[in-house]
């Protein structure tokens, strides 16, 4: 029997967006054979690279090339495509929007806009942008759930790791109490580089030059980052509706190596926990701080660029999931996912 064909469009095609297509290219026969699944890339736009379309399906190893060669994707495109971005989305000919541009973790735009210029155009959306999340999840799934379409976003935290489709999938009639969990990357790198006896700067530049932190490290220095993520699972499993800056937030920039010692003398590690519970009033409470973890804790042990979350539960108790050193590979998985779940009817 011929696959079934699903049309994507990536807005965006840096890390993640061309890791997703080196992922697609190994994959497409398996997925075609295992979920009679074909996706095709039929849309790919940047903000500076150009933007390409063709109906029947671009040439991802060609719109690979183009861009590591430093070159532009309109010539991939069989008709001129729209350089503006919402009206890319508007007409692409695609059944599904894959929105992955840049975050903007203080207001969350332009990709909120892209998402709902998606949904209101009639396709589903799967994105690993943070952004739609933080600041409009309420309005952009209802808005999904009017129109009938998917809005999946496995990608936004702990990359590729099965998070939000072992809540929605694998947790029926379940209410998430709480969670704890180390989720920025970089900081757990600094942290851990700081207790085998590094300088918080040394620490910093190593994050730096492995390419994990920014050349302005602050967002995940001062919490934005875990921030925004603490959000995006307070909202999307609690029913909050939090922005970042109502998360209590304290980076890590007041912890010194005296700090650290004092914690190992105790038999803890400092750790940047994020956390969310519900209060007895009914409201959501979020948090970002370093804290010191006993080593009874497993997130004590999640070391590096590794990630953990610890769910608890009204039905299973406590849940506990490691994602082991991400790289774009992982979050180009959560995409793919994502992609086969909307295929297969599996997001309601
Ligand atoms: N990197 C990771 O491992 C990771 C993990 C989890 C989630 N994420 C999220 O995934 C998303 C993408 O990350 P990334 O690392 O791929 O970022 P990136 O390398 O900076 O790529 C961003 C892409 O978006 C394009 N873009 C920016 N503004 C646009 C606009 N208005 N219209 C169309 N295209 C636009 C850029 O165009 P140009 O190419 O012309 O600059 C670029 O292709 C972000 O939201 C990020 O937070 C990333």
């Amino acid at each position: 029997m011929a696959p079934m064909v699903q049309r994507v469009a990536l807005i965006g095609f840096g890390a993640v967006g061309r890791a997703f297509a080196r992922l697609l290219l190994r994959k497409d026969a398996e997925i075609q054979q295992r979920h009679g699944l074909a996706i095709r890339v039929t849309g790919i736009i940047t903000a500076r690279r150009g933007a390409a379309w063709d109906p029947e399906g671009l040439d991802l190893a060609a719109a690979l090339r183009a861009v590591e060669e430093g070159g532009g994707l309109s010539p991939l495109s069989r008709s001129p495509a729209p350089a503006e971005t919402i009206a890319f989305i508007e007409r692409c000919p695609a059944d599904v929007v894959v929105e992955i541009t840049v975050l903007d973790p203080r207001t969350g735009q332009p990709a909120t806009d892209h998402v709902r210029a998606a949904l209101e155009s009639g396709r589903h959306v799967v994105t690993a942008n943070k952004g739609p999340l933080a600041f409009a999840y309420r309005a952009l799934r209802d808005l999904a759930r009017s129109r009938g379409r998917a809005f999946l976003f496995e990608s936004t935290v702990m990359d590729g790791a099965p998070l939000f489709s072992m809540v929605r999938e694998g947790l029926p009639a379940t209410r998430i109490q709480g969670f704890r969990a180390i989720l920025n990357s970089t900081t757990n790198f600094i942290l851990t580089r700081m207790e085998e006896g590094l300088s918080f700067e040394e620490a910093v530049r190593q994050a730096q030059a492995i390419g994990i932190a920014e050349a302005d490290p602050s967002n995940d220095i001062d919490g934005w980052d875990a921030a925004v993520k603490t959000c995006v699972l307070a909202n999307v499993w609690m029913e909050a509706d939090l922005r970042p800056d109502q998360v209590q937030r304290e980076g890590i920039r007041g912890i010194g190596p005296a700090d650290l010692e004092a914690a190992r003398r105790a038999g803890r590690r400092i750790k940047l926990v994020c956390s969310a519970e519900r209060t007895e009033d009914g409201q959501v409470r979020a948090r970002v701080a370093p804290e010191a973890v006993p080593l009874e804790d497993l997130l004590a042990h999640v070391r590096g660029t590794s990630s953990v979350i610890t769910l608890r539960t009204d039905t299973l108790k406590q849940l506990t999931l490691i994602e082991h050193e991400p790289e774009p590979m992982q979050t180009a998985f959560g995409l793919l996912a994502d992609l086969v779940n909307v295929a297969r009817g599996h997001w309601g």
